[in-house]
């Protein structure tokens, strides 16, 4: 039984149902609900070609106390009504915490796939998530080898794999789908010329000051930008009344969150990342577009150290100074690093719970 809630874990989830299938094992998937909206959720299955969940949790939106306890809830009961002979969970989200402790409670196997990965900083909700998670979990899929080291320092060495990442997996499945996609055209966009940008996280939302200042940031970038925006920022710029501003960048084009295939074919023609997200950071590197991150963490330190990485300070002016001349040089390398695999990892994760199973 696979466990998934929001649009990262569909990401995640696809590869590896695909090749259980392959293998002819019987999976179901069961959906909290915490994304909802069809550009949240639905588009994601339809694209990727996942199963239809059995049932939806119906979890919806609300406080982190709210999400994990009504997922809880729900997981509960549907494990006693499914009996699950183990349950496959994703990434770092209320919903991942939720069904990690309803199923340890019920004493059912977990396999966590992107185990291990490490902020250091409480103040980053998903940390929380992740220690749990990882400390309750029977075995552990790391993404990368700093993952498995990183499990190493907190005592948690048996059942853990590096098996390379799930996301890249999927980066290269569907580009070698072929992507058909209208968007450069559509929004006037040229090749390599323009910025790609996602902003949702919680520290870079939850006060009108941090908003206001990323506002300003984007106003001082003279180059093309393309934004989905993800709901939590599109209603806290509403919220702040920063929305009106923010429409009013003439260079900035503000779009509905987009489909995996429009993402990654977004991903593979623009000359920047921009984004506070730990997915697309590191999609920067499966696309050849470096990445600016606008988030105080260190998640992926591979590329860190291999500098593909760059963060921008809201609250230092001459890291904002450093950021608008590599908007400015927005020099686009192509290369490949094998920091996150193969693109076979779930063929190693759904190997190795075969031989556990
Ligand atoms: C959640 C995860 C975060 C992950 C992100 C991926 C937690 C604590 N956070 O953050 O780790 O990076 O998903 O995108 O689990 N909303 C809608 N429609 C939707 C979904 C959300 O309108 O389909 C709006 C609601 O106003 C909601 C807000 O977005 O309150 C935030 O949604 P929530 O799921 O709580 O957190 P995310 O920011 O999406
Ligand atoms: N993504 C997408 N459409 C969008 C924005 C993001 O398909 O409009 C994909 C993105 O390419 C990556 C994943 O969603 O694969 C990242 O999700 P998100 O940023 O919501 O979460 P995080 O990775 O920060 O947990």
């Amino acid at each position: 039984m696979h466990i998934v809630g929001n649009r990262p874990q569909f990401i995640k989830l696809a590869p590896v149902s695909k090749e259980l299938h392959q293998r002819g094992y019987k999976d179901i998937i069961i959906h909290t609900g915490q994304h909802y909206d069809e550009n949240m959720s639905d588009i994601f299955f339809r694209e990727l070609g996942i199963d239809k969940p059995i049932e939806n949790l119906e979890v919806g939106s609300g406080s982190h106390a709210e999400i994990t306890a009504k997922a809880m809830v729900g997981v509960e009961k549907v494990c006693m009504k499914y009996k699950p002979a183990l349950v496959i969970l994703y990434g770092d989200t209320d919903s991942t915490l939720a069904a990690a402790l309803a199923c340890c409670k019920l004493n059912i196997p977990i396999a966590h796939v992107e185990a291990g990965t490490r902020s250091y900083k409480k103040s980053n909700p998903e940390e929380t998530n992740r220690v749990i998670v990882d400390h309750i979990s029977d075995i552990c899929f790391c993404p990368d080898h700093p993952s498995v080291e990183n499990l190493s320092k907190e005592g948690i060495k048996k059942n853990v794999f590096f098996t390379g990442d799930v996301m890249y997996d999927s980066f290269l499945q569907t580009k070698k789908k072929g992507i058909e996609s209208n968007l450069l055209e559509k929004y006037d966009l040229e090749k390599e010329k323009y910025i790609l940008m996602t902003w949702h996280r919680q520290e870079n939302t939850d006060k009108k000051e941090r908003v206001d200042k990323i506002v300003s940031f984007l106003e001082q970038i003279n180059c093309k930008m393309l934004y989905p925006v993800h709901p939590r920022t599109k209603k806290a710029l509403a919220d702040y009344d920063l929305w009106e501003r923010i429409s009013g960048i003439r260079n900035l084009i503000i779009i509905d969150p987009v489909g995996y295939d429009e993402m990654v074919y977004l991903q593979s023609n623009c000359k920047l990342i921009l984004t506070d997200s730990g997915g697309l950071s590191k999609e920067s590197v499966f696309a050849g577009a470096k990445c600016l991150f606008m988030a105080d963490l260190n998640v992926w330190p591979d590329l860190e150290r291999a500098g593909w990485i760059t963060h921008v300070d809201f609250d230092n002016e001459s890291s904002i100074k450093n950021a608008l001349n590599i908007v400015q040089e927005g020099k686009v390398e192509r290369r490949e690093v094998d920091y996150y695999g193969d693109g076979h990892a779930a063929e190693k994760i759904v190997g190795i719970l075969a031989q556990k199973l």
